[in-house]
This record gives C-alpha cells, structure tokens and sequence, in this order.
C-alpha cells in the first residue's frame, strides 16, 4: 500500500494537441473505435497499470469535455487532475510536469495511441527500478534515406541502427524536469529551434548527456492515430 508520503509513480497522458492531420471536425481523441473514444483506451490501460496516479492534458476548450465524456462517464479514478496543455507537444508536458509533485518516476504517453497495454507499462515501471530513462522502440522495416531540401537523396541510414520510437517513455522524474528546465531556457534564449523537440527522450539526450536511455521493443500495432487512414487501421486492429 502506499503510504500518503511515499513518492508516487505518474501517468501524464496528452489530449491537448489539435488533430490538424486528421482534417475533421471533432478533434481525434473524441473520434470513436467500437463505441469508444480514441482516449478511453489508453487512460482505461493506465487505470489498471501500477502507476499511483493519471494527469490529462487538455486544452482549455476541450478540458470539460474529456472530463464529462471520458473521464467521468468511464469512471477513470486514477485520475487527479486535468492540467491545461500549451502551444506545443513539450509546452503540454512541461506544463504537466511542473505540477507533478512528489513525483517520483513518470511516464509520458500519447492519448492518440490507444493500443498501449498494462502489461507494457508494468514492463517500463519494472525496467525504470534499473534504469533513470526507457522508452518503447519497434526496428524499422522500412529503408530510411537522409534527402535534402531538394529532394535528392543524401545517403541510407544503417537499418540495423535504427528504431521507430512510440509512447509511453518512463523517467526518473528529477532527471526529465532538470532536463526539462534547462532546454525551456535555451528555448527562450533562441539557442535551440522547438521544432527540433519530437519526443521526451530527445530532451535529455540533449540536456543530460550522461543519462543512458535503454530502449525496450514495443509493439507494431502501438500506432499514433495521426491521419484518417490511421483511424481506419485502428479501428481493423481493434476487432483482433
Ligand atoms: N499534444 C498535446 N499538446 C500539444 C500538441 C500535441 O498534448 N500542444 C498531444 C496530442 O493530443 C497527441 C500527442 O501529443 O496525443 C501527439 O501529438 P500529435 O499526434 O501530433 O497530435 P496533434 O498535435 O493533436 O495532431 P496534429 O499534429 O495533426 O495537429
Ligand atoms: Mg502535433
């Protein structure tokens, strides 16, 4: 049992994106997959996982709605608050972070990735007693080329060397906020561009060199719904 003073174990799962690439109206994590919205099925995932606690990011519009329409209507008690999200992906989980108090390992994740499993988040929180970041990787099977901005081919990557990295990514909470803090900083003083940041691992590969990241392999079907064809795949794996 935790006790009320023991570091806890938090689930930070994002909503606050815009959906742009979908092209519809409603934005992606309300969009149903067999009578359930995009986002029920990673925070039920998280729910039954042995994290202690769940923060949503939402964005302000969109808050009362994940709360009335998922959150409530699913009873996801895990869940203790709904953090506002900023401008962009980074901006929403630093937001989140920031509020995350005694905190002691924290998981990121995707609310637009509904295959997460809690078998697969039990494994990171096993794998974080080891280690301060994991993240969940598949090898790419595609042949990955470098081109310029004119569109010719730079050169081919090794494909041995090279993973497709999903969510959820697990960190010793310390190591990701001082992480976290520092790159806000350069950010503000123009020293690196925010269009660089793509994932959480990124920031201290950046910011805390010597923090070794362990990749662990994830599934193939752990896919990010980001266009209409992904919804239509999903919603295939879904019925498996
Ligand atoms: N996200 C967020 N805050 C942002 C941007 C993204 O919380 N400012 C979340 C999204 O809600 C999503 C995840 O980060 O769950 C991954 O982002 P992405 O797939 O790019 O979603 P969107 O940004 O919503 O989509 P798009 O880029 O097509 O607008
Ligand atoms: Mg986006």
């Amino acid at each position: 049992m935790n006790n009320i003073n023991d570091k806890k174990t938090v689930a930070i799962v994002l909503a606050a994106g815009k959906g742009k690439r979908m092209g519809l109206p409603v934005n992606k994590q309300f969009l149903t997959i067999k009578d359930k919205p995009v986002l029920f099925y990673s925070l039920k995932a998280f729910e039954e996982s042995n994290v202690d606690e769940i923060l949503v990011v939402a964005s302000k519009e969109e808050a009362q709605k994940i709360k009335m329409e998922i959150i409530d209507k699913y009873k996801i008690d895990k869940i203790s608050n709904i953090i506002i999200g900023g401008k962009e992906r980074y901006n929403s989980v630093y937001n989140a972070l920031v509020v995350s108090t005694n905190c002691d390992k924290v998981l990121i994740h995707d609310g637009a990735r509904p295959f997460i499993k809690k078998d697969v988040i039990n494994n990171l929180l096993n794998e974080l007693l080891d280690n301060e970041a994991v993240i969940l990787a598949v090898p790419a099977k595609d042949t990955i080329k470098r081109v310029d901005v004119n569109g010719y081919v730079i050169e081919t990557l090794d494909r041995n060397q090279l993973y497709q990295v999903q969510t959820p990514q697990a960190f010793n909470y310390d190591k990701l906020k001082k992480a976290y803090d520092s790159i806000i900083e350069k950010i503000k003083l123009n020293k690196i561009s925010e269009s660089m940041i793509t994932d959480d691992a990124m920031i201290l590969e950046s910011e805390s060199k010597q923090t070794l990241i362990k990749v662990i392999l994830g599934n193939y079907n752990n896919i990010k719904i980001t266009t209409k064809e992904d919804l239509e795949i999903a919603k295939i794996l879904m019925e498996e």
